[in-house]
């Protein structure tokens, strides 16, 4: 009996079957010739939330969540944090490895060739309501791009999925910063191709008047953000993505699910809720009767806490508690810093969530930075899916 297969007897029948094992995994369908009854259609295996299954080999991001370890194509991301801009990390992603000058350059180029929208799409943003939340105008803007390109279509053609590809990480921040200012009433800023990536898209939100004052600190830290949330395995919105995309519809719809994923708040939307839940507890008094409504299932979840993967912790949040702290230094420090502290202090000494792994994930600052660099909290997610559009 070759050593790389399971052997499984059934009980219910007295049969013995054999399964190959190939890359520390068996095929489910291997288990459909497992079976009591005639007709039973054989054995299934039963895992709704993918606990246990794997859909797809990925060598892109490896995480080992026990451990807390998260790399990008085999480099560490605290690495990739502090080096890398945030179109290195994407190139990263999409090719395997890190760009050299020349073709970062082009990379760089491509993209910002392709950051204008259609100006049928300003149009299309002015039938949303002025208080339609960004990601609901974000993922029905992404959606409608497949009618703007109907070349998409050609999903077979790898030149044409590259030009997708390319025109979804060029135009999201265009859309985005539209959304922004959809709701706030204000004009729409077309892009500047004189910036940055970031600087583009920070200047397509804030300028007022033909002005915008960048401080590079602060346009660090989102790009550092953004790299964090590039990729992360098969998480919902990939999975999404994946599940949409095996249709062979074209990848602005299939993104757009994933848009749509991510606004979940168990998802990208926790970002917005642990600013939501920081601004109810509203006093550090308040910390301890929160923590105990928590335990005792009263007071929903500890948002920002906890990981389907991490059972140690996130290696993305300790950056980010390093990127809060550069950034309050620029600032001045978020009022609410103080009920994060203690919240984190006291779960990180509690039985219920140690004996649970709930440790802080990737959102539970981001949401203190991203108010102090005036976004407004609805749109935290919004930069969430900037961020994970490469991935
Ligand atoms: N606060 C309180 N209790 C929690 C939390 C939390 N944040 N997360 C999990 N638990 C408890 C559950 O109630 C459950 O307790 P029980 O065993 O007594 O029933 C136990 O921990 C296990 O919970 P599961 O839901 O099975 O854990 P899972 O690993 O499936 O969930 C998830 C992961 C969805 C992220 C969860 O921890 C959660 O809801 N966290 C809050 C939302 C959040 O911050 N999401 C962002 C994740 S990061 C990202 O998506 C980018």
């Amino acid at each position: 009996m070759p050593s790389d297969t399971l052997t499984i007897v059934d009980n219910r029948t007295g049969r013995e079957y054999s399964l190959p094992i190939v890359d520390g995994a068996i095929r489910a369908t291997d288990l459909a010739q497992i079976s009591a009854a005639e007709g039973d259609g054989g054995l299934l295996s039963y895992d709704p939330a993918f606990l246990n299954t794997s859909a797809c080999r990925s060598a892109i991001t490896y995480i080992d969540g026990d451990v807390g370890i998260l790399r990008y194509r085999g480099y560490p991301i605290e690495q990739v944090a502090e080096q890398a801009t945030f179109l290195e990390t994407a190139y990263l992603l999409l090719e395997g490895e890190l760009p050299t000058a020349a073709q970062l350059e082009a990379w760089e180029e491509d993209v910002r060739k392709h950051t204008y929208v259609h100006t049928n799409v300003t149009k299309f943003l002015e039938g949303f309501r002025y208080d339609a939340h960004p990601m609901g105008t974000l993922l029905g803007a992404v959606g409608a791009l497949s009618t703007f390109y109907p070349d998409a279509k050609d999903i077979a053609d790898p030149e044409n999925r590259k030009l997708q590809r390319v025109r979804l990480i060029a135009k999201i921040p265009t859309i985005a910063a539209f959304a922004f200012r959809h709701s706030r009433g204000l004009p729409y800023v077309f892009p500047r191709n004189d910036l940055s990536y970031i600087g583009n898209f920070v200047n397509m939100t804030f300028e007022i008047g033909g002005r915008h004052e960048p401080n590079p600190v602060l346009q660090r830290a989102l790009e550092i953000l953004l790299i964090l949330h590039a990729d992360h395995e098969q998480n919902c919105s990939t999975s999404a993505v994946r599940s949409v995309g095996s249709s062979h519809v074209d990848p602005f719809s299939a993104v757009s699910a994933g848009v749509a994923a991510l606004f979940g708040p168990l998802h990208g939307g926790a970002n917005e809720q642990v600013l939501r839940m920081i601004n109810e507890i509203g006093n550090v008094k308040n910390v301890p009767k929160f923590i105990e409504s928590v335990k005792s299932g009263e007071g929903g979840r500890l948002m920002g806490f906890g990981h389907r993967v991490y059972k140690s912790y996130d290696p993305r949040a300790k950056i980010v508690k390093k990127l809060a702290d550069e950034v309050f230094k620029v600032v001045g420090v978020d009022k609410d810093l103080e009920i994060a502290l203690e919240l984190e202090r006291i779960a990180l000494s509690d039985d219920y969530f140690t004996s649970r792994k709930l440790y802080p994930n990737v959102d539970f600052y981001t949401g203190l930075i991203y108010r102090s660099m005036a976004f407004p909290t609805d749109f935290f997610t919004v930069l969430f899916a900037i961020g994970r559009m490469p991935g």
